[in-house]
């Protein structure tokens, strides 16, 4: 019976050995609710990148749409920051978005070495446990956090996939029996048990708050982004990648 594992930082993934493995990579508030949100409103790739030159370089290239978001604010020169909601008002049928974030791109991109990278966000947290279950590789959960540090809503997302995949997979280590410990506490009230934690605070401040209650939505899009070959896909709209 293959296994489901959490890593709680990107900071930790030296203790991992991703190969072979399927990585889940998470960052709930916002970027892969987001990644899965553009990909339901019909983009057709997204480049997640690291650095905010990597963004309009690819955009003075390729012509592809970008997106940056530093803090919680989206940087200044760019078609989107990193709300969920900014997709929905805006036409990214078919199109490639060059993206980068503070912490979720990041956590996708230093998952590379792991056999598959899919993004998963309680927007489509169904349609990933329906593969990971098909695919029957160990899984790896890559949590974003906040530079480096911990955070309680991917650790959430995390113990949510796993409560899902119970009786298929077994739990490798008390990462992972935590996170189902912290969903089963939480998960009759997300959005109240979020409440305290430091990025609802930090978005907050901003007056950013429907996009918490949003990202917070479980199984709203049967999208499935898959990395392939330094873009992301979905596997649902493409079949014959991977
Ligand atoms: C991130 O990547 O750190 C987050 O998605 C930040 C945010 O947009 O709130």
């Amino acid at each position: 019976m293959p296994s489901i594992d959490v890593c709680f930082s990107p900071e930790l993934l030296h203790l991992y050995d991703l190969k072979g493995k399927a990585v889940v990579a998470v960052d709930i508030l916002r970027a892969t609710s987001t990644m899965v949100t553009a990909f339901a409103q019909g983009a057709a790739n997204i480049i997640p990148v690291m650095h905010l030159e990597d963004c309009q370089r690819l955009a003075a290239a390729e012509g592809c749409l970008t997106a940056a978001e530093r803090d919680g604010i989206k940087a200044d020169g760019f078609d989107f920051g990193n709300s969920p909601f900014s997709y929905m008002e805006a036409d990214v049928e078919g199109k490639t978005i060059a993206i980068t974030t503070t912490n979720g791109t990041r956590a996708i991109i230093l998952s590379e070495s792991a056999e598959e990278i899919i993004i998963g966000s309680f927007l489509n947290l169904k349609t990933v446990a329906e593969h990971l279950a098909a695919l029957q590789l160990d899984v790896i959960v890559v949590c974003a956090g906040w530079k480096g540090m911990f955070n309680l809503e991917d650790t959430l997302f995390a113990g949510a996939l796993a409560e899902q995949l119970q009786g298929q997979f077994t739990l490798e280590n008390d990462a992972a029996l935590a996170a189902l410990h912290l969903y089963e506490t939480a998960k009759g009230d997300l959005y109240a048990y979020l409440q305290a934690s430091s990025h609802v605070q930090r978005l907050k401040r901003l007056d950013i708050t429907k996009d918490v209650q949003f990202c917070l939505q479980h199984n709203e899009y049967d999208v499935l982004p898959v990395w392939d070959n330094g873009k992301l896909v979905d596997l649902k709209v493409n079949q014959s990648v991977a």
